[in-house]
């Protein structure tokens, strides 16, 4: 190098070295070995880029380049990190194994455990889910499966602008987590793809999802035991099994679900709309506090369902009546098309009926007739236009 060279490069350096540490520090994950061939395992390369952004004082950034990078299971765990700041902005897609066994007995793909403060923008992950349905669906024993994408135990997460195409199972799972938020998302899997709900949460508070695209074959959204504090605005839902709080009431012993908004939804072509599902099984689970709001359906078999006579594939419940007590639940502004008769159907437990159900303004109809309304132990009112007529 030329001193004139090197007497130019000074200040550049000084910029980079102020800048990493002011700022934030930046690890490319080609830097620690990914190739972005889609046939190299990327793992240990994704998880050395972690554990350097994980170890930085300051704020630290993992990239990842366009491309396709192959990852086998990856668990990324915070609890000994540095700082609370890390962002991953991935321009590339991250690709699971052919082979679906790989992942398919982990449970989780691609798991965050114990983070906080985690910033996720971009990025597609290929769960290459196919293989797998086709076993499941031919009724061979098949492995466990994993979900793509899942969070445990974190706090201030945030993923943004995520594309989640053909996970094996649930495409996104949040799990014991508080403050979280997902926005701009794109989940695809084929209508006929089991199990592959596009978001489940659990145990969870205060999570927002927001602005996105959702077509599965299971949930565009499911809420699980102890969800409490959700936020879920501007959805498009379709093909799939509608947005569910449950299922609920498996367990004796359950935390409820409460705080929940969803607003501003379209539902194109899914078996439900706005659903609430729990087992005809005792329970001390809740449900309460829940606004559905702004809903659109086009040709949605359920558009609104209260099930609690819920029990597939000999669930050992004849007989039995759900603990799970459902409460405080309104409808409002929900309009558009039923491809069945009942558009609205509430089927409460007997010895725990539903309470304080509120329809506001709810027109649906069936083959552009008023479609019907049908109620069982269900009690609460109806005000403004109500099609069909409410049976409450
Ligand atoms: C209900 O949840 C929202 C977030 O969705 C939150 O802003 C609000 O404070 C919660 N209300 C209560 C009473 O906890
Ligand atoms: C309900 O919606 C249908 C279809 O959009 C519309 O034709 C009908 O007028 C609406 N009913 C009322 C009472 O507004």
């Amino acid at each position: 190098m030329s001193k004139k060279l090197i007497f130019l490069a000074i200040p550049f350096l000084f910029l980079f070295f102020y800048s990493s540490s002011a700022m934030s520090t930046t690890y490319n994950v080609q830097g620690f070995g990914a190739k972005s061939d889609g046939g190299s395992d990327c793992t240990n390369a994704f998880l050395s880029a972690w554990a350097a952004a994980c170890a930085s004082v300051s704020p630290a950034t993992i990239y990842v380049p366009p491309g396709r990078y192959l990852l086998s299971a990856a668990s990324f765990w915070g609890q000994n990190c540095k700082n609370n700041a890390i962002t991953m902005r991935i321009d590339g897609t991250l690709v699971a194994p052919s082979d679906y066994n790989v992942i398919g007995r982990t449970g989780n793909w691609i798991k965050f455990e114990s983070v906080v403060g985690l910033s996720i923008y971009g990025g597609t992950l290929d769960g290459q889910g196919t293989g797998l349905w086709d076993c499941k669906n031919s009724g061979k024993n098949c492995p466990r499966r994993a979900t793509s994408l899942g969070f445990y135990n974190s706090n201030n997460v945030l993923v943004s602008g995520l594309t989640s195409l053909n996970s094996q199972m649930f495409h996104i799972i949040i799990d014991g987590c508080q403050n979280t938020r997902l926005q701009g998302l794109t989940i695809s899997a084929p209508e006929n793809s089991p199990n592959t709900d596009g978001i489940h949460i659990i145990s969870s508070s205060g999570v927002a999802i927001m602005n996105s695209h959702i077509g599965t074959g299971d949930d565009c959204i499911s809420l699980g035991p102890g969800s409490s504090n959700m936020w879920i605005e501007n959805i498009n839902c379709g093909p799939g099994h509608g947005i569910s709080i449950g299922s609920l009431g498996l367990d004796m012993q359950e935390a409820g679900v409460k705080n929940v908004t969803v607003k501003t939804v379209t539902f194109s072509g899914t078996e439900n709309g706005l659903r609430v599902k729990t087992w005809a099984k005792p329970s001390n689970g809740f449900v309460s506090g829940i606004l559905f709001q702004h809903a659109v359906m086009v040709n949605v078999q359920n558009p609104i369902i209260i099930d609690q006579n819920y029990c597939p594939n000999n669930g050992k419940c004849p007989g039995q009546d759900s603990g799970v007590r459902i409460s405080d639940v309104t409808y409002q502004d929900i309009h558009g098309t039923s491809a069945t008769e009942v558009a609205v159907n509430f089927d409460c437990s007997k010895n725990n009926p539903c309470s304080d159900i509120k329809l506001e303004d709810v027109n649906l109809t069936y083959n552009d007739q008023p479609a019907m309304a049908s109620c069982a132990n269900a009690k609460g009112s109806a005000s403004g236009l109500i099609e069909p007529t409410s049976c409450l």
